[in-house]
């Protein structure tokens, strides 16, 4: 990012990977990786929602967490961070409470996700991957989030907000970093903080993932037409293409 907006990253503090977790954070994250090594055939086939358990209590992959992967799974500290840097999810710095993604791939992009990309990130004064002096939100350009037919759209902690504007993103942001409630446009009625959505991501539930809508209509008519449930019509614009301008006669 340019000098104007600070540096790329915040710098990592010494502490947080330094220091040794407490015995009874330690003992408390054994007791969840036991359960979630369990769930798997191969010990080193857990490494994923384990470093989902470390962002939930260190709000990003500190390096203690790296080693307590490591010596959880019998895995390298090398292949542990290996995996933690090939997934954008796995932060290498603090966090904000709240990643808020803008969608800029193709579609979400010519919808408006670009002009929301630069009227957020102008009023935030932050660029990808940073995140506000007030750590409360971590701003991301986002690949494809598998919700085009609801373009453009913004997530927040991994809830969907469809069909955004400049304006009502300003608004989601700054109600964010005010404390005030916002709400989904599908899922979950409310958007919970990094931490508590990192330890759903390790695998434990916090009872949220029934509120909501689903898939939204737009999506389950798709549904429909595969099924042969439902015709596939083109709207009258797209079956009737505008008649082509007349071609100057060649001499
Ligand atoms: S391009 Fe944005 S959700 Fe698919």
């Amino acid at each position: 990012m340019s000098d104007e907006h600070g540096p790329l990253h915040v710098q990592t503090p010494l502490h947080a990977s330094a220091e040794p977790y407490s015995d009874e954070t330690l003992a408390a994250l054994r007791q969840d990786a036991q359960e979630i090594i369990g769930r798997y055939p191969q010990k080193r086939s857990a490494l994923l929602p384990m470093l989902h358990l470390i962002q939930s209590v260190d709000g990003y992959v500190t390096g203690r967490g790296v080693q307590f992967c490591a010596e959880q799974l019998d895995l390298t500290e090398a292949e542990v961070s290996g995996v933690a840097t090939f997934y954008t999810q796995y932060k290498r710095h603090p966090n904000g409470d709240y990643t808020v993604g803008v969608c800029t791939n193709t579609l979400c992009a010519v919808m408006g996700g670009d002009l929301i990309w630069d009227t957020v990130s102008e009023h935030l004064g932050i660029g990808h991957d940073e995140t506000t002096d007030d750590g409360k939100v971590t701003l991301e350009r986002i690949e494809c989030n598998a919700a085009c037919d609801y373009a453009p759209v913004v997530m927040a902690n991994w809830e969907f907000f469809d069909h955004q504007t400049p304006e009502s993103t300003v608004q989601l942001v700054d109600d964010l970093r005010a404390g005030r409630e916002v709400r989904p446009t599908r899922g979950a009625a409310s958007v919970c903080g990094f931490k508590q959505m990192s330890r759903v991501l390790a695998g434990f539930t916090d009872g949220r993932a029934d509120e909501g809508v689903g898939a939204g209509a737009a999506s389950l008519q798709g549904l429909r037409i595969a099924s042969g449930e439902q015709q596939f019509t083109r709207t009258p614009a797209a079956a009737e293409p505008a008649a082509e301008e007349p071609k100057e006669q060649q001499s």
